[in-house]
């Protein structure tokens, strides 16, 4: 599609917007007030506004490859701290999604690029859970990797100073971690959900002995079984 096209596409939006709400723009013009925080993965088809049917205004995103936040990584550290400390969200979104290409890169050892180096974050996690990692035929597998980023990842959340210091003060935020499929469309809850320190040892350890109890269902499948075989079925009834 042609740069025209693409600003006659916008034009004919922002007039849809203003026909059914004339003061949309205006009152967005003025300031900002999300609840959410989503970290997701830069993946074209994952979409945080569609994917939650939330209109502009309604959640602040940060997207890289793969849905990171390490530990030293100032860009996405530097979003959530705005997202917490200035904008005050309540919800912190890890969100992964099934078949990420920057997982299944990292898993397969591919040579990409200067992407290869944002990836080793991808790498630790896989070095971490090896044992959980290895029975797995390779679909389910890079399955499993996405799901346990998601794992670490809402733990590098939880443990920044960001986000304790929240805690601490008495903050209402929550921080969760979820997994989209990109074959039905939607997101499933993971057990990954925490309002405090502790509760997010727990919520992560918890996780971690479900992805072990469920090593020979996901290993006899196919990739669609594993799907609906993911953590969120696994742990059905498990607060969350
Ligand atoms: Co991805």
């Amino acid at each position: 599609m042609a740069l025209d096209n693409l600003l006659a596409r916008n034009r004919a939006w922002s007039a849809r917007v203003s026909e059914q709400d004339p003061h949309f723009f205006d009152r967005l013009a003025k300031i900002q007030t999300p609840a959410y925080y989503w970290i997701g993965c830069s993946d074209s088809r994952v979409p945080s506004n569609q994917i939650l049917d939330l209109a502009p205004g309604e959640v602040f995103t940060h997207r890289n490859v793969a849905n990171l936040l390490p530990p030293g990584d100032l860009n996405s550290l530097s979003t959530l701290q705005f997202a917490v400390d200035v904008l005050g969200v309540r919800h912190v979104m890890i969100v992964g999604h099934y078949g990420c290409s920057g997982i299944r890169a990292s898993l397969e050892g591919a040579r990409l690029g200067l992407v290869d180096t944002w990836l080793g974050h991808v790498q630790d996690v896989q070095v971490r859970h090896h044992k959980l990692l290895s029975e797995l035929p390779h679909p389910a597998r890079v399955d499993r990797l996405c799901e346990l980023n998601v794992a670490e990842q809402f733990m590098n959340v939880c443990r920044t100073h960001i986000v304790n210091d929240a805690w601490k003060s008495g903050k209402q935020l929550a921080v969760h971690g979820l997994i989209y499929a990109l074959e039905d469309g939607l997101l499933r809850e993971m057990g990954l959900s925490a309002g405090n320190a502790g509760e997010a040892e727990q919520s992560y350890q918890e996780f971690i002995e479900r992805a072990a109890g469920c090593q020979d269902r996901a290993s006899s499948s196919s990739h669609e079984a594993h799907v609906s075989c993911s953590h969120a079925s696994c742990s059905a009834g498990l607060p969350v």
